[in-house]
């Protein structure tokens, strides 16, 4: 059984139909990148399957579940999680301390039987060693809104990393960031891949061959090609939609 199970998701705007009828799996711990032309979908979908948007038509199933109609909060406590832009940080205070509240939203009733002392230890600890996974380790009492661009970004990483997921949804990670920042984070979603499932949106190419198990293309709402790598590149259709063109521009000068 896949961890995700996608069937017929749609999703129209007025007269666009920014999903149309997308149907895909995700295995535990696999990553799914997802690519495709400007405006074709993949924000649309990555909003389906967080709960910030509904969908019109199709099903998508959670480990066995149909969650299709679960609002966002219930997506998180089931194991989905997305990395978010940085508005939801507080600024002033420290990365340990945005992470440790996170850490204690998802941990809930579950830490009520400790003494409060115990409890503040237990969260601050799982805290900082998600800060360390991310990269963080060393940063960690800074506060968030003092942190580097590339910093808060594995910031927003760790932030839904606490939430304890077992699918991480990735919205075009590398956006804005320079080289340095960038390989930062390839590394650690490499460090993550196999450990949760991830869907990456992502239009740096060379990030997603290098990072991908499977690579799915959607054009105007639709999936034209699901496969390794390898196969993807080969595509003729794939290269003629999309990979064709970003070729060409990054050839132009
Ligand atoms: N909230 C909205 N209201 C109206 N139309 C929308 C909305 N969100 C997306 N769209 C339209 O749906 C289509 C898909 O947009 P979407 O943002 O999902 O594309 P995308 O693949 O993420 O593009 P990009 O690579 O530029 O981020 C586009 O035609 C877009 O204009
Ligand atoms: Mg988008």
């Amino acid at each position: 059984m896949a961890l995700l199970d996608l069937e017929g998701l749609s999703r129209r705007f007025g007269g666009v139909l920014a999903t149309d009828g997308v149907s895909l799996q995700l295995g535990a711990g696999e990553l799914l990148a997802l690519i495709g032309p400007n405006g074709a979908g993949k924000s649309t979908l990555v909003n389906q399957l967080s709960g910030a948007l509904r969908s019109d038509a199709g099903t998508i199933r959670f480990e066995g579940e149909d969650i299709t109609a679960l609002p966002q909060h219930a997506r998180v406590a089931r194991g989905i999680a997305r990395s978010y832009q940085i508005t939801n940080v507080f600024r002033r205070f420290t990365a340990l301390d945005n992470v440790a509240l996170a850490v204690q939203a998802r941990s809930g009733s579950s830490l009520r039987f400790w003494q409060p002392v115990a409890r503040e230890r237990a969260l601050f600890d799982a805290a900082a060693d998600i800060l360390r996974d991310v990269g963080l380790g060393a940063r960690m009492d800074v506060p968030a809104g003092a942190l580097a661009h590339g910093e808060q970004r594995q910031l927003e990483v760790a932030l839904a990393l606490a939430t304890g997921p077992r699918l991480l949804l990735l919205d075009e990670p590398l956006a804005g960031m320079g080289p340095d920042e960038s390989e930062t984070m390839i590394a650690l979603i490499a460090e993550l891949k196999g450990k949760l499932a991830i869907l990456l949106v992502e239009h740096d190419m060379d990030a997603v061959f290098r990072l991908a198990d499977r690579i799915a293309v959607l054009v105007y709402g639709r999936v034209i090609a699901r496969d390794a790598p390898a196969a993807i590149r080969a595509n003729a259709e794939v290269r003629r939609a999309y990979l064709g063109e970003e070729a060409a521009s990054e050839a132009a000068p």
